[in-house]
């Protein structure tokens, strides 16, 4: 079979994912394969797609192998498919897998990102390997790389793949401004920050209109305006250095005009189940501030011209963004209405310093995010200061009288006997310290 691996990680030659591909070339030599590298080459896929082209019409079986990057794809690979699309490459029924590498944090979200995008171009999408980046060094991890390829080459020569709805290409549609401005009040510097190119008026209208129906002053930021010398290389230069490698002045543009907010609106025309390259390209450069919560407790909403209403893997990844930062998402929205209430929302969790305890998204993400810091705080050593100095380290060891006080109610209900007189007081027990809290409780003035 004719296997075509696009090889999306910035980091070319260099990319741990990459090794994943040559190690299968080597396990399986009955197939024929070659490499797109559009992660390291994308300047050259801007300028002409035909290597491309004709990669993919040769290709039985295309595998995108990348990285994950927050949350998504790299901004490389994710211009590429914006790429596909506006050239229309002719890939429909051909088979497409994927196969990344990370450490598992919103792997999934990356991969549904990649099979949407896929099922849009009319491929017939074949379930991926999402691995951890360092699983191909045990054998474990090489059984599961051998047993995917295996499964991809067997479901694309027997015609299976993941059949599902072919979404309806829409075009975003058109908003014109309804909401009369209110008088503002002074107190809390909020910024709007978008990818607003010349003709985009909806946009333009939706992020006038929440101007309008929110009651403190906004400042705009216009990304297309931003001159980005290029997306996110995976260096870790910034994870050394305290610095990113590109001089283009990312980092005191994120700092002085985005961080530094009290509370932050994103505007976006929604394309391709995304907020578009650009925004990926901002999203990824983030990076440079490593794994801290900066934005924390701050309000954070989106103005989506579109209907993100069947976009479950979009709001997915917005409110995961969110709960990871522990920020207080206050709406994600695409009409006047929504407009309205998610102006309110946020200046109310503004007045009120709301921030609502994180969720699955957050708990889990941040556990992932603190044994990764942990384990490479020889590195990545502003991380481990800031998750030191904010508690971030919570491993349940340190819980010693937690620990000591269910390790001896453990040894006591091994005992049939004390387990008959100590559980009918178990419910009791465990109430105890909530109905203490509850006691002391007065009224809220
Ligand atoms: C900018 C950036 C963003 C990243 N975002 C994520 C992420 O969201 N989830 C994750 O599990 N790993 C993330 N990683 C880690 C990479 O996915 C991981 O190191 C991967 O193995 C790198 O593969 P490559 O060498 O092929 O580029 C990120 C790394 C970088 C540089």
């Amino acid at each position: 079979m004719k296997i075509l691996f696009v090889n999306g990680s910035p980091r070319g030659r260099f990319s741990v994912t990459l090794q994943t591909c040559r190690y299968l070339e080597k396990r399986f030599p009955g197939h024929s394969y070659e490499y797109l590298n559009v992660g390291a080459g994308i300047e050259s896929f801007e300028r002409d797609m035909s290597a491309a082209a004709s990669a993919f019409a040769r290709a039985e079986l295309v595998i995108f192998a990348y990285p994950v990057y927050s949350f998504l794809v790299p901004s490389q690979l994710h211009r590429f498919f914006e790429l596909m699309h506006e050239h229309k490459l002719a890939v429909k029924n051909q088979y497409v897998t994927q196969l990344t590498t990370s450490k598992h944090f919103f792997d999934v979200t990356a991969h549904r990102f990649v099979e949407e995008n896929c099922r849009d171009l009319g491929m017939r999408f074949i379930r991926g390997l999402s691995a951890d980046m360092e699983d191909l060094l045990s054998e474990r991890g090489q059984k599961e790389a051998d047993a995917f390829l295996a499964y991809a080459v067997y479901c694309a020569e027997n015609g299976l793949w993941e059949k599902g709805p072919v979404p309806a290409e829409k075009e975003p549609p058109v908003y014109a401004c309804t909401i009369e401005p209110q008088k503002k009040k002074d107190g809390f510097d909020t910024v709007i920050v978008g990818d607003l190119r010349e003709g985009d008026e909806s946009l333009r209208s939706l992020i006038k209109d929440f101007d309008a129906a929110y009651p403190y002053k906004t400042r705009f930021v216009n990304l297309a305006d931003f001159p980005f010398k290029g997306g996110c290389l995976g260096c870790l230069n910034c994870t050394f250095s305290g610095h990113c490698v590109y001089r283009d002045g990312f980092e005191d543009f994120l700092r002085d005009s985005i961080l530094n907010a009290d509370a932050v609106v994103y505007a976006f025309t929604l394309r391709g189940h995304s907020m578009g390259s650009r925004f990926k390209m901002f999203d990824d450069r983030r990076f440079c501030n490593g794994h801290r919560t900066l934005s924390e407790g701050k309000p954070v909403a989106y103005l989506c011209l579109g209907d993100c209403g069947d976009e479950h893997n979009l709001t997915t990844v917005l409110e995961a963004r969110a709960q990871v930062e522990h920020a207080y998402l206050a709406g994600v929205a695409s009409d006047a209405e929504s407009i309205r209430d998610t102006a309110a929302r946020m200046a109310w969790a503004l007045e009120n310093a709301y921030v609502p305890p994180r969720n699955f998204y957050g708990v889990g993400g941040m556990k992932i995010f603190r044994d990764l810091v942990w384990l490479m705080r020889g590195m990545m050593r502003e991380d481990h200061r800031f998750y030191r100095k904010n508690g971030l380290y919570d491993f349940p060891q340190k819980r010693w009288p937690r620990m000591l006080g269910i390790g001896l109610l453990g040894a006591v209900m091994r005992s049939k006997r004390l387990r008959r007189l100590v559980g009918k007081k178990m419910n009791d027990g465990m109430l105890a310290p909530y109905q203490a809290v509850i006691e002391r409780t007065g009224g809220k003035p």
